[in-house]
């Protein structure tokens, strides 16, 4: 990369123009270029560093100062755009600031290697990211929250293996998605705080000989942690993992909802309907309502789980510190943020255009046999012991099934020989409401219980908007909105 004055970043050892093909190869611009804002308050937080420690002169750092704040004005108000012929967004960033301010900007890579500047530039990104993650979560949550609200008691069959297992509420139900996205937002704001560390200082691999102050620079990004290494400082990504593990479980979480979508609205089921807004059409069969963004957030699981994948791969046993591999790292994570965010929003949109079909919900209660385990629980409770209990309700099931009716129809006399302990009240206990509703144990399908689990679940939600809410932007940040990047003090 040449500079318009003929030099170029690196260019002092070299006595050649370097090889086009690859050039272009090892340039990260074209994706980087995303970092851009970032670079730029890791850079204004790294000058100002060096100006409070007086490694800088303030003669030298006002000029850097006012002139990366200008370009950062510019990309924020977008008339100026990150393209060029340069190899990555740092050599741009420095070379459009020597373009505006001239050789003061020489100053600017003082103590800083793209080494330390590069992880710095991330961390801010996957903070800012993760936060606007947790913020499209929480909308999504809010949906499925007053979703089951209205269901505590619509009844329906719950699963397992598929197979009609036993009677819940379409409540319980939902909240079960809920409380696994919630874990989501629990790994997010984890990956949000491990990102939190400021790895400015470690220059290249081996700090500096200059008075900087690492500590400093890291408490004007809002960070309260710096690396206690400068080798691992280069060489660390775990945070990329962190974010993209974060992602890849959010997508599975995604795809398993989508998953039941999809059969649920597959006639076989008709458990729901999923509005015109949110179907797709087909090209051949005019009858046809897919439900091709759920498919697609069921298929981009897989994307995630690839781009961590990916990830780990280039990771592992690579030799300390800083290697060109690291800069693999950008595309998969942005396109983790990228498809996690994507597939939020449009899981959310799924979410309110689908009607669940109650009548339909229900009538799957009748003809599975839903209730032979509360059967052999109430047995249990009469003193029976489980084994011969769950035989009994077994002996039960066939009796009901040779004579095509449910359990409930039975007639206690018919049972008197097969079953004795199976009185008539037990029988009408086993009607799958009052059954589901009977089951009141922690966390069970109860409408007492489940309100239990909604008030936690707000709480949860009100806990997730606040935590949003509170997160400030990096005091540097707020200096320069406010004019006062040479202030006297930045607290
Ligand atoms: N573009 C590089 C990356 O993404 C920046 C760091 C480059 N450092 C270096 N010594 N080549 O990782």
């Amino acid at each position: 990369m040449t500079r318009p004055d003929g030099t170029s970043l690196w260019g002092g050892r070299f006595s050649s123009e370097p090889d086009p093909v690859i050039l272009a190869f090892t340039g990260s611009l074209p994706f980087d270029s995303r970092l851009a804002r970032h670079d730029l308050i890791a850079s204004l937080a790294h000058v100002r560093m060096l100006l409070d420690t007086g490694v800088l002169a303030r003669a030298h750092a006002e000029p850097l100062l006012d002139g990366l704040g200008e370009l950062l004005g510019e990309i924020e108000t977008g008339t100026l755009t990150v393209e060029g012929p340069d190899e990555d967004v740092h050599t741009w960033i420095e070379r459009t600031l020597q373009e505006r301010i001239g050789s003061a900007a020489g100053r600017l890579h003082t103590a800083r290697s793209r080494n330390d500047q590069v992880s710095i530039a991330l961390r801010l990104f996957t903070r800012e990211s993760i936060a606007a993650l947790c913020v499209l979560l929480t909308d999504l949550l809010e949906a499925w929250l007053a979703e089951a609200e209205r269901h505590v008691e619509t009844w329906m069959p719950g699963y397992t293996h598929l197979q009609r297992a036993q009677p819940i509420s379409l409540a319980h139900h939902l909240l079960a998605h809920f409380w696994a996205l919630a874990a989501d937002a629990d790994r997010l704001q984890t990956a949000y705080e491990r990102a939190g560390v400021s790895p400015l200082g470690a220059g290249a691999l081996a700090g500096s000989l200059l008075p900087i102050d690492p500590r400093r620079s890291a408490a004007l990004l809002g960070l309260d942690r710096i690396y206690p290494n400068s080798l691992l400082a280069v060489a660390d990504r775990d945070f990329v993992a962190d974010a993209a593990f974060a992602c890849a479980m959010l997508m599975i979480h995604l795809s398993r909802w989508a998953e039941e979508i999809v059969l649920w609205s597959a006639l076989e089921f008709g458990f729901v309907r999923l509005s015109d807004r949110i179907s797709q059409g087909s090209s051949l069969m005019p009858q046809k309502k897919n439900p091709e963004a759920a498919e697609l957030v069921r298929g981009k699981a897989g994307r995630v789980i690839g781009d961590l994948a990916g990830l780990l791969a280039m990771l592992k046993g690579l030799p300390f510190a800083y290697n060109s591999d690291l800069q693999e790292d950008k595309e998969a994570l942005f396109d983790a943020l990228d498809t996690a965010a994507g597939s939020i929003r449009v899981v959310t949109s799924i979410s309110q255009g689908l009607t669940y079909d109650v009548a339909r919900l229900e009538r799957s209660l009748v003809a599975g046999f839903v209730t032979a385990t509360d059967l052999a629980d109430l047995l249990v409770q009469g003193g029976t012991p489980f084994r011969e209990a769950h035989r009994m309700a077994g002996v039960a099931v066939r009796e009901a099934e040779s004579r095509g009716c449910e359990l409930w129809e039975l007639d206690a006399g018919t049972l008197a020989g097969l079953a004795p302990a199976i009185g008539g009240e037990t029988l009408q206990a086993v009607r799958p409401e009052a059954a589901a509703a009977a089951r009141t144990s922690e966390g069970a399908p109860a409408p007492e219980r489940v309100r239990d689990q909604l008030a936690d679940a707000a709480a949860l939600l009100q806990h997730l908007r606040d935590w949003a809410e509170d997160l400030r932007p990096p005091p540097i940040y707020q200096a320069y909105r406010e004019n006062r990047l040479a202030a006297a003090e930045i607290k």
